[in-house]
């Protein structure tokens, strides 16, 4: 049981001898006294591991492939940094996430725009930067970046198709269905791409395509490949992001070497062999390289027993939005034989403000730390105010040091913005 759940958090995790939790070298409960709670912790070792499998087992079948890392999943310079340092791109997908980027230290031909509705400001800020790739997501993107450029220079474009594929995912994170906000219908993107090949303030370079999150087959994945290459050939494709990654004991997802090697076969297929590939991993490649620590604020024993912690869906909104299935375990007793069921709750005015729907809890009370691993995706993405919460900081661990990356929200920070 203790190494059932140990297997969730970031690799390398360990207990020691008196069965406390430690990531990166560093015991959990330090952390959090040093640093309160809730608190998310990440191993950088963990992150910078993946972002090198990525690139190896990507480039290793095709020798002109590069990994750009999907911002979105986890936007804050350190993380992106990291990226940068591993030798992977940054697709960003607005403003803030390019701005971070850049402080990073990216090389600015190395990040690729997206959006379905990109501001004049957006576009604006990736010309100002001559940024490597925007993804044409519709005509007005086209209308803008020709506005926007400065004559005698050529933005370089992908166009996103929508490839007309499902996968078995929640329904929120799939976008390559038809019917889809994202990109355009394979029609409409051919017209699109003619009107670009003509246009002297852009350069057509290829195409892009997305199929969703959390897809834990990469049949989906390589079944987009096809519904691009109908469209011609161009120098760049680009495969968008989608591997799912490991919540929960039950959770299976393929290896990163089984999705290049199905990519890769797709793409020997259908593709031109000299054309470049990109990936944007994003969920995958940060998920469990993070785990966030809580502290127990009530225990409430009845029908359930819910088990409240300072957090909740102010930091992981993956469970009210997806039902994302996380588990849990009370730091310094991962594997107590009195374990009870029950339900962890955040501390938020709403019902849905669950963090895990009935999990093996070893004799919970009020103080105790709880952990909740594989929450390095999309959960500080969306952190929020609700309740007035500062939002909470990003620790990263490594070797025994740990190193304060994002801090803890204030609440001048929240009074601040309060003008009136
Ligand atoms: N590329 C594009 C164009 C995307 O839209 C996404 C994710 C990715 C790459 C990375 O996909 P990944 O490898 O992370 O699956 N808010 C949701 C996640 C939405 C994903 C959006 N697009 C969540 O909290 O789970």
């Amino acid at each position: 049981m203790a190494e059932d759940l140990l297997s969730l958090f970031p690799p390398g995790s360990t207990l020691d001898a008196t069965g406390t939790l430690v990531v990166g070298g560093c015991r959990a409960d330090d952390l959090a006294a040093e640093l309160g709670t809730p608190v998310l912790v990440v191993s950088e070792d963990a992150l910078r591991a993946r972002a090198r499998e990525y690139v190896g087992e990507l480039t290793s079948r095709w020798g002109r492939a590069r990994v750009v890392f999907a911002s979105k999943a986890f936007p804050c310079t350190a993380v992106q940094r990291v990226m940068v340092e591993e030798g992977l791109g940054l697709d960003v997908a607005g403003g803030g996430e390019l701005l971070t980027a850049l402080k990073a230290g990216v090389d600015p031909a190395l990040v690729v725009l997206h959006g379905n509705a990109k501001s004049d400001e957006e576009i604006a800020l990736a010309a100002e930067h001559r940024i490597g790739l925007v993804v044409v997501d519709n005509a007005d993107d086209v209308d803008r970046i020709e506005a926007t450029m400065p004559a005698g220079v050529r933005q370089d474009v992908l166009v996103r198709v929508i490839p007309g594929v499902t996968a078995d995912t929640h329904s929120s994170v799939l976008t390559g269905h038809e019917g889809s906000k994202f990109g355009l219908a394979p029609r409409d993107a051919a017209a699109l791409v003619r009107r670009i090949e003509h246009s002297p303030r852009m350069r057509m370079r290829g195409l892009h395509v997305h199929v969703g999150s959390q897809i834990l087959d990469v049949e989906p994945l390589a079944a987009a490949v096809a519904p691009v290459a109908a469209l011609g050939e161009f120098p760049v494709y680009d495969l968008g992001g989608g591997l799912g990654a490991r919540y929960t004991w039950a959770d299976e997802p393929p290896t990163v070497a089984a999705y290049a090697e199905a990519l890769v076969a797709a793409a020997r297929a259908h593709l031109p062999a000299e054309a470049e590939l990109v990936v944007e991993p994003g969920r995958s490649m940060v998920a469990t390289a993070a785990t966030t620590l809580y502290r127990v604020t009530t225990v409430k024993r009845g029908v359930t027993t819910f088990v409240a912690v300072d957090g909740g869906m102010s930091d992981n909104l993956e469970v009210a939005l997806f039902q994302q299935r996380f588990e849990a375990g009370i730091v310094g007793r991962f594997d107590a034989a009195d374990s009870e069921p029950a339900t962890v709750v955040g501390r938020h005015c709403e019902s849905g403000d669950v963090l895990v729907d009935g999990v093996p809890l070893s004799a919970p009370r009020v103080g105790d730390l709880l952990a909740v691993p594989a929450t390095g995706a999309y959960c500080f993405t969306m952190a929020n105010n609700y309740n007035g919460t500062r939002r909470l900081p990003v620790v990263f661990v490594r070797d025994g040091e740990a190193r304060l990356v994002v801090r803890r929200e204030t609440w001048d920070d929240l009074l601040a913005r309060d003008v009136d």
